[in-house]
This record gives structure tokens, C-alpha cells and sequence, in this order.
């Protein structure tokens, strides 16, 4: 047997089905051998007594992405992942975002641009489809597929996104024959436009009217007119970042009468409430601006209650970093802008895995093997990237995950390593944090970070088994 590079002793490894004990053989960073008493390897890490996780996969994050209001996101390819990685991720899978006019085409190569020689851990993209043009859909679309831009956004609010519904029919209609997953991002346009409107006229613009500006019915009509068009259509969906009861009800009922309907939740939506937004007229709230807004306790439970019982399929951070000082964040509008002025999305991606893990597994309420899934595997299947990522398994690429546990955590914005000037998890207290962060077999994250730019890799994904529609026959000539 060749000399192994790295051996990972007396893991207590944690897969989406199973845990064991081990060791963990790693070669030419892939997994190479899961057995006990293995040879002695080049480098030998002690795992005895500690939970050995998948790397993370954060398919939804949001880095160096053009905004358009004049804010900036502060986490770039370098910063973001160095972020992940310290935080137990090893591949991230933000976004290439078309403008309305411009080709997806040169959306993608812009990106790739932008990644340039920066990234930590390997990644893939996924699009956001802003302007489908027939070009773009009977052209573009298919062609990108292809070549591994396996899945894309669509957004059903945002001036300078949004599509209507018949542009998201057609939308619908190339994923299905392509066989590419489509992610919807669920809110009512018209009712916030005209909530906001009338909110602002009657002077209410602090960030707290955020919330009330988007209420869960424009979430929850939203989300049951995508599952209606994606019925139509017959294909399947990923409602993203789902915050509350009417949503989570909407897409029950979908994957009760069998439709191919998935779901994504976030962190904030178990550990923030609308009063996170602020209980005054106070401006600090608008570090906690985003879309949907967090809800309230109640809320927070359902959400929990359907990480356990299946509702998800993924738990990603929507990391979407702007800083709170300075004028090109949260501020871009000035000191105190009105609450539809402020930069939605709040950061994340470094806080995710150990949240979930401290909370969720260590306070009972998930198991460890639902924890890989909705942090790792189910994110892998969904966007083609399984095998090679989301498990512990021979063949898979050696992205691991060795954890501190039983140890109190106070998370401050100060141990981080993204580019933002806050967390809003600031002094909440957790009881585990990843040890060790191992990306293809090489320690990134070890107290230390420990990745040089440029290692990650980009991934061109498969196309995703969840994504293929039920193949009943179908009355429509699409
Ligand atoms: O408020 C949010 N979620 N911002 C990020 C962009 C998005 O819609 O995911
Ligand atoms: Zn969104
Ligand atoms: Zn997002």
C-alpha cells in the first residue's frame, strides 16, 4: 500500500445516514481508506473522542457581487472563504447574476474575473437569471448547463431582478428540459411595493419597517404561485431562505401531493426576530435587514420543527456581507436612509456549521447525521456536486471537518474573518466551533487560518438527480 499523506485517528465520523469510528486515510487529497489501525501516514492528526463532519457546502452565499445602489459586498473570493473555512466550509457556491441587458454569458466570465486567484476552497456557480430573452433561454442557458452552471436563481422580487410570471415559465421550461435546478426567491414585489409606499408616506422608515413592510403572506403567496407555476410546468423547484409557518405550510402541501417542491432555510430565521430589526427608530437595526425578514419565537420553532422533520433539505447561511460603518454598506444612502434605502442580507458564512451544531445537535433538537445532510450532502445532490463532495467516503475529496466541543464559544465579530464589521450573532454563546477544517486532505482551518489563496478549485456541477422532473406524461408540449 502506497504511504498515505495524511491519517486521521479514531474519528468518530458523522455521515447523513451513519456514525462510526475510524481512521481516515487521506491521499492526493481524497479519502482513500476508512478503517481502523491504518498504517502511519505522512502527517498523523489525533481525532480520538471528536465528531468528524463533511466539510460544509454553503450553496447560498453572495461574494463580490455587483449591488447596482451604490453598496459594495465587502467579502471578495479571498476573504469570503478564508471566512468559510475557519467556520467548517469547504466549497461555497455563490452567485453569477446577469444585469437586465447583459448576456449570462458575461455574467459568468465576469465572475470567474472576479474570483481570479483568490479562493481558498473549491466552488461552483450558480446563475442568476435576470433578463430571459430568447437568446438567453433557447441559447445561453442550455449552453452554460452544459458546461456545469447546473442551477439558477429567479427572483420574484427586486426591480432590477424580478421576473414576471410568464418570463418565469419559460424559465421553468429550459430547466426542465435541461435538467437543471431552479431556485426561487419567494416574495409578493407588488405588496411590498405598495406596503412600502404607504409606510414611508406615514414616515415609518425606520429599519424595523423592514419587517413590517414584508409580512409572511407576501412570502407565503409568493412561494404557492411558484409551486403553482412549477406544477404547471412539471418541474422541480428550491424555494430559498424560507423564514416562517405560511411558507413552510405552502411547501408541505406541495411535497404532499408529491411534487417535486425542496427547501432552504438560514440561520437567521432560528436565531433572529423581527425585533432583531430594532424595537425603536434606531439605525443599528439594519444590520439585520434581509429578505425575508427573520419573524418571531414562534416562527423560529417552526422552522426548527421542519429541519427535523424533513420540510428542508438545506440550511445555508445566505451570506450577503455589507458593512455597518463607512458608506458603502448598510450606509450607502447616508447616515440614516430609509429602511428600503438599506442593503439587504446579512453575513453568515462563518457562523452557520457551528450554529446549527451547537444548537441544533448538541441541544438535542437534530440528530448529528440530519446536521451533515442539511449542512453538506443534501446541498451536494441538489446542485450536482455528490459524490465528490458532501460525504465521508472512499473517493470523495478529503474536505473534513474535526470538531471542539463542550468548550463555551461566545461568538464576537472580532474572531471572524470575514470583511464585515459585525455579526448579528454578536455574544450569543455557543458550545462547539470546527478544531479542524481540512479542504482536499490540506488543513485550512486549525485555530489558525491556514489557506493560501488560489487553492480552491472552481467545480462544474452535474446535472442534479433532484432536479429531474417525475417523467409522467405530460398533456402539455413543452
Ligand atoms: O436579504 C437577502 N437575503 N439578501 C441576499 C439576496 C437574496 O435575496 O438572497
Ligand atoms: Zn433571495
Ligand atoms: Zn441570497
Amino acid at each position: 500500500m502506497q504511504i498515505l499523506d495524511t491519517v486521521i485517528r479514531n474519528a468518530r465520523v458523522v455521515t447523513a445516514a451513519d456514525i462510526f469510528t475510524c481512521d481516515i486515510g487521506i491521499r492526493d487529497g481524497q479519502i482513500v481508506s476508512l478503517a481502523t489501525d491504518l498504517p502511519t501516514g505522512l502527517k498523523e492528526i489525533d481525532a480520538a473522542g471528536r465528531h468528524v463532519t463533511p466539510g460544509g457546502v454553503d450553496s447560498h452565499v453572495h461574494l463580490d457581487q455587483p449591488t447596482g445602489d451604490g453598496s459594495v459586498m465587502a467579502d471578495d473570493f479571498y476573504s469570503g472563504t478564508v471566512s468559510a473555512a475557519c467556520g467548517g466550509t469547504t466549497t461555497v457556491i455563490p452567485f453569477a447574476s446577469q444585469q437586465k441587458g447583459e448576456s449570462l454569458r458575461a455574467a459568468v466570465e465576469d465572475y470567474h474575473r472576479r474570483v481570479g486567484d483568490k479562493p481558498v476552497i473549491d466552488y461552483a456557480f450558480h446563475l442568476i437569471v435576470t433578463d430571459p430573452t430568447p437568446d438567453v433561454l433557447q441559447r445561453e442557458l442550455p449552453a452554460l448547463i452544459a458546461e456545469g452552471y447546473t442551477s439558477f436563481k429567479i427572483y420574484m422580487t427586486y426591480d432590477a431582478l424580478k421576473l414576471g410570471d410568464r418570463e418565469i415559465l419559460e424559465t421553468l421550461s429550459v430547466a426542465r428540459r435541461e435538467g437543471a435546478m431552479v431556485m426561487l426567491h419567494a416574495e409578493n414585489s407588488d405588496c411590498i411595493a405598495w406596503l412600502t409606499e404607504r409606510l414611508l408616506a406615514a414616515g415609518l422608515d425606520a429599519p424595523r419597517y423592514h419587517a413590517t413592510s414584508r409580512p409572511m403572506l407576501v412570502e407565503r403567496e409568493a412561494t404557492h404561485r411558484a409551486i403553482a407555476l412549477a406544477e404547471l410546468v412539471d418541474v422541480p423547484i428550491l424555494i430559498v431562505h424560507v423564514s416562517g409557518r405560511d411558507a413552510v405550510e405552502q411547501i408541505r402541501w406541495a411535497q404532499s401531493k408529491g411534487l417535486k417542491v425542496y427547501a432552504e432555510t438560514c440561520p437567521q430565521y432560528l436565531f433572529l426576530t423581527a425585533a432583531s430589526l430594532g424595537c425603536d427608530d434606531s439605525f443599528e437595526g439594519a444590520k439585520c435587514i434581509c429578505s425575508p425578514p427573520p419573524r418571531d419565537p414562534a416562527n423560529q420553532q417552526v422552522i426548527w420543527d421542519g429541519l427535523e422533520n424533513g420540510s428542508f433539505e438545506v440550511f445555508s447561511s445566505d451570506h450577503a456581507p455589507f458593512r455597518y460603518e463607512g458608506h458603502d454598506g448598510k450606509k450607502a444612502h447616508g447616515e440614516s436612509p430609509t429602511f428600503e434605502q438599506v442593503a439587504n442580507g446579512i453575513p453568515g458564512i462563518e457562523t452557520r456549521m457551528a450554529l446549527l451544531w451547537s444548537e441544533g445537535v448538541r441541544k438535542g433538537r437534530i440528530t448529528p447525521q440530519s446536521f451533515v445532510a442539511l449542512t453538506s450532502t443534501n446541498a451536494a445532490k441538489m446542485y450536482g456536486l455528490y459524490p465528490r463532495k458532501g460525504s465521508v467516503a472512499i473517493g470523495a475529496d478529503a474536505d473534513l471537518v474535526i470538531w471542539n466541543e463542550g468548550e463555551p464559544v461566545r461568538i464576537t465579530n472580532e474572531m471572524l474573518h470575514h470583511n464585515v464589521d459585525y455579526t448579528p450573532y454578536e455574544g450569543m454563546q455557543l458550545s462547539a466551533w470546527p478544531a479542524i477544517t481540512l479542504a482536499r486532505g490540506e488543513v485550512v482551518w486549525d485555530g489558525e487560518p491556514r489557506g493560501a489563496a488560489g487553492r480552491g478549485k472552481f467545480l462544474p456541477c452535474q446535472k442534479p438527480a433532484p432536479a429531474q422532473t417525475r417523467r409522467r406524461p405530460h398533456e402539455l408540449p413543452l
